[in-house]
């Protein structure tokens, strides 16, 4: 694992150095395999990079869009990941509709959809049970509990090894997420972390020792490439 750790002046240009590894991913994927595959992150600090992301004139026809974790509500709610990257960028551009994959919130039943959603990659990605598919590029935020997807602190979903997506818990709040062993299958993860209130996590993710069970985002050693890229913090 290549890691790197990138303290930004502050947000905006944390928001340009990330578009310029994103334009560089996707130029080397299409490149080299005719496509790019990445999985978005929810929350706050990524919408700027969404939006920017939305100014560039690309092959969105080459470009399939996935998110990493989802909140388990419908796609038209406040909380939903899905509206903010349709909001913030998918419905600017002319990316095919086919080459958008949301994580489907709709059967009422999270296990359901998390099964119909670990389906869905396999078949996109043509992998079949106890195979991982590598995404081009996953986005990753992290809170300050230190999750990250919707792997939160304590739970289940931190030690699920056989699926590709399961099901998270916020404080008794179901999510849909992307597992470990698949965000670690990744050729590059970038986490975006902005603010004072990353900082208790961050020295504990970063501590040579540490809790992942109370840390999750310690689990995140990706076989490929691995970008901090922080501000407003101290490391
Ligand atoms: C979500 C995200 C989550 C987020 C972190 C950081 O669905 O909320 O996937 O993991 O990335 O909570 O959120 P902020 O960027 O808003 O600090």
């Amino acid at each position: 694992m290549d890691k790197q750790i990138k303290l930004l002046e502050d947000k905006e240009q944390l928001i340009k150095q990330a578009l310029d590894i994103c334009l560089g991913k996707i130029q080397k994927g299409i490149t080299e395999r005719s496509q790019f595959t990445i999985a978005l992150a929810g929350g706050n600090t990524p919408r700027p990079l969404y939006e920017s992301i939305a100014t560039q004139n690309l092959a969105w026809d080459k470009i399939h869009v996935f998110w990493g974790d989802e909140r388990y509500v419908a796609p038209d709610h406040p909380d939903s990941n899905q509206r903010m990257a349709r909001q913030a960028w998918l419905d600017r551009v002319p990316i095919p509709p086919t080459n958008i994959h949301p994580m489907e919130t709709g059967a009422g039943d999270p296990e359901a959809d998390a099964l119909s959603h670990d389906a869905h990659l396999r078949e996109f990605f043509q992998v079949s049970i106890g195979e991982f598919p590598s995404f081009d590029l996953i986005l990753l935020g992290m809170g300050g509990d230190g999750h990250t997807a919707s792997l939160f602190p304590h739970t289940n979903a931190l030690k699920v090894s056989d699926r590709l997506i399961t099901v998270g818990n916020k404080d008794g709040q179901p999510r849909l997420t992307f597992t470990v062993p698949l965000i670690n299958q990744a050729r590059c993860v970038i986490f975006l972390a902005a603010g004072a209130d990353k900082q208790a996590a961050l020295d504990q993710v970063f501590a040579k020792k540490g809790d992942e069970m109370n840390y999750p985002s310690r689990l995140i050693q990706p076989q490929g490439e691995l970008q901090w890229l922080l501000t407003g913090v101290n490391i």
